[in-house]
């Protein structure tokens, strides 16, 4: 509710006197519930006998619910806001009307709960209209083919496992590996290219808000970018919702034809959440507990990603859901049903982050099922090129490990395999644009890097990419071009000559 009081208006005393002329006696019949019981963030109530799913009750201590369950006799409510004086024998009304969000470019650069409230301490929200929180996707008939790329700006995954607009590609792996900032490094690489992002941090605790929040100002992300969080300590039906709420978001952002992106972080903790909620409500649990609509679930909220085609406005909402395995293991419950959801996934390995390999994607387990199509040819040529030779290099690596005598026709596939592994190091927080991508790409397929000492690597590519970047050298230049450019300089340096 709004504290501040707007200004009466002409135009208000009208309206008020015209209501106060038709106003007529009579009988109103309304529902009136009651809260049968409460605790755990959910309220039973009994007596509002046409109440529907989703739908808003308002509670007489001032807290709010939203019916989650559907029983004869007795409703179970999510509660969205809770006061000390909830107890049992409040009473409840409808509001008859689902849960929406304000929505809007008033939202970019805000940090907002998953029900529109600001969490920043700045101005209530300046927003365009509403959006329902769980609405339905996009009609096929309105949806495109994912064909424009959606540049993250880390090597590995614009290279070998691109994204385009409108794609849902799962980030994938155990705790502390690098998951978030793969999503938050995609975020900091849309500045500049247009494209609004939401950022849901589902259940995370109060330093990683702080902390994403921080990161995300620092690199002049936040200005395009609205935080959706529910924290870990908040009620659970919130918890549930910030997904929606970020989706509500951006999907208000598409449907009018911009591109975005939106990051959940996590689904795994969403799952968790969900299943808390379900198991209160008495639901009967399935695997591993689990309710068994915890599928339609996230494919509901995932569907709600795509490309809009050009009579639809074309634009676009990529997602990237982050979800957590335990050792790896991708074949548990809701990481097998996310990998089935999404349309592809990237895989972050426990070995190859302790070995130092950042950011620890493993390449022959991550895959973009229909991102190649939207790969700028060029990138999508050379990347080709230089994909074989690292799994070539991988194969050939593992008979290194059993001291097997190796042929010396394999000695320069090793070398430039382990060249390679240097070249695709990033440190978070640097993304890399597109043209520099192909800059490296070229000098290495051309191998004029091969000659380059490992401990070398760093220094070269950072001044290669300066090159680049001052060059003015585009995807669209002639592929010799690009090759004369790139050897030129590596040349007029000597930097390749060890
Ligand atoms: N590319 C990278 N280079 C160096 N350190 C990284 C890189 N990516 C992630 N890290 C580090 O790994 C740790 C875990 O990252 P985080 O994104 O919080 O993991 P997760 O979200 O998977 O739990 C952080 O300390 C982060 O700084
Ligand atoms: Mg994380």
């Amino acid at each position: 509710m709004n504290p501040i009081e707007p200004p009466i208006s002409h135009d208000l005393l009208e309206r008020q006197s015209a209501w106060v002329e038709h106003y007529r006696l009579g009988l109103r019949v309304s529902e009136q519930g009651v809260v049968v019981s409460v605790g755990d963030g959910i309220a039973w109530i009994s007596g509002l006998p046409s109440a529907a799913m989703d739908e808003v009750l308002v509670l007489d201590d001032g807290s709010q619910a939203m019916v989650f369950d559907l029983n004869q006799g007795l409703l179970g409510a999510i509660l969205l806001r809770d006061t000390d004086r909830l107890t049992s024998g409040t009473i409840v009304r409808r509001a008859g009307q689902a849960l929406s969000i304000p929505v809007g470019e008033g939202l970019l650069g805000r940090v907002v709960d998953p029900l529109g409230l600001p969490l920043d301490g700045l101005p209530p929200l300046a927003h365009n209209g509403h959006q329902r929180l769980e609405g339905d996707s996009p009609a096929i008939i309105a949806r495109d083919f994912v064909q424009r790329p959606l540049y993250t700006g880390i090597k590995i995954v614009d290279a070998l496992v691109p994204i385009g607009k409108g794609q849902r590609q799962l980030i994938i792996g155990d705790e502390g590996l690098g998951r978030s900032a793969l999503g938050i490094d995609a975020v900091i690489n849309q500045r500049g290219h247009n494209v609004f992002c939401v950022y849901a941090l589902i259940g995370q605790k109060r330093s990683t808000v702080v902390n994403t929040i921080q990161l995300l100002r620092e690199h002049g992300a936040l200005e395009y970018t609205c935080v959706v969080v529910a924290e870990a300590s908040a009620l659970p039906g919130l918890k549930h919702l910030a997904p929606y709420a970020g989706c509500a978001i951006a999907e208000y952002w598409m449907e009018r034809g911009h591109d975005t992106l939106v990051v959940y972080d996590d689904l795994s903790t969403h799952a968790r959440t969900y299943r808390e909620l379900s198991l209160l409500l008495r639901r009967p649990p399935g695997r591993e507990a689990y309710p068994g609509d915890i599928f339609s679930i996230h494919a509901g909220l995932l569907e709600r990603s795509t490309c809009l085609n050009a009579a639809h406005g074309g634009g676009s909402m990529t997602a990237l859901p982050i979800v957590e395995t335990q050792q790896g293991d991708i074949a548990s419950y809701i990481p097998t049903n996310l990998i089935s959801i999404t349309d592809g996934q990237i895989y972050l390995d426990a070995d190859l982050f302790a070995a130092g390999f950042r950011p620890a994607i493993d390449i022959a387990r991550s895959v973009s099922r229909i991102g190649g199509r939207a790969q700028h040819p060029a990138i999508k040529a050379e990347a080709g090129r230089m994909k074989l030779d690292y799994l070539q290099f991988l194969e050939l690596e593992v008979f290194t490990r059993f001291g097997t005598k190796l042929d010396a026709a394999m000695e320069k596939p090793l070398r430039r395999g382990r060249l390679l592994r240097e070249i695709l190091k990033q440190d978070r927080l640097a993304p890399l644009p597109v043209e520099c991508q192909m800059g490296w790409l070229v000098a290495f397929n051309d191998g004029l890097l091969d000659t380059l000492e490992p401990g070398k690597v760093g220094t070269v590519l950072e001044r290669l990419y300066l090159r680049v970047s001052e060059s003015g050298l585009a995807l669209e230049d002639n592929r010799e071009e690009w090759s004369q450019s790139v050897l030129e300089w590596l040349d007029s340096t000597k930097l390749n000559r060890s």
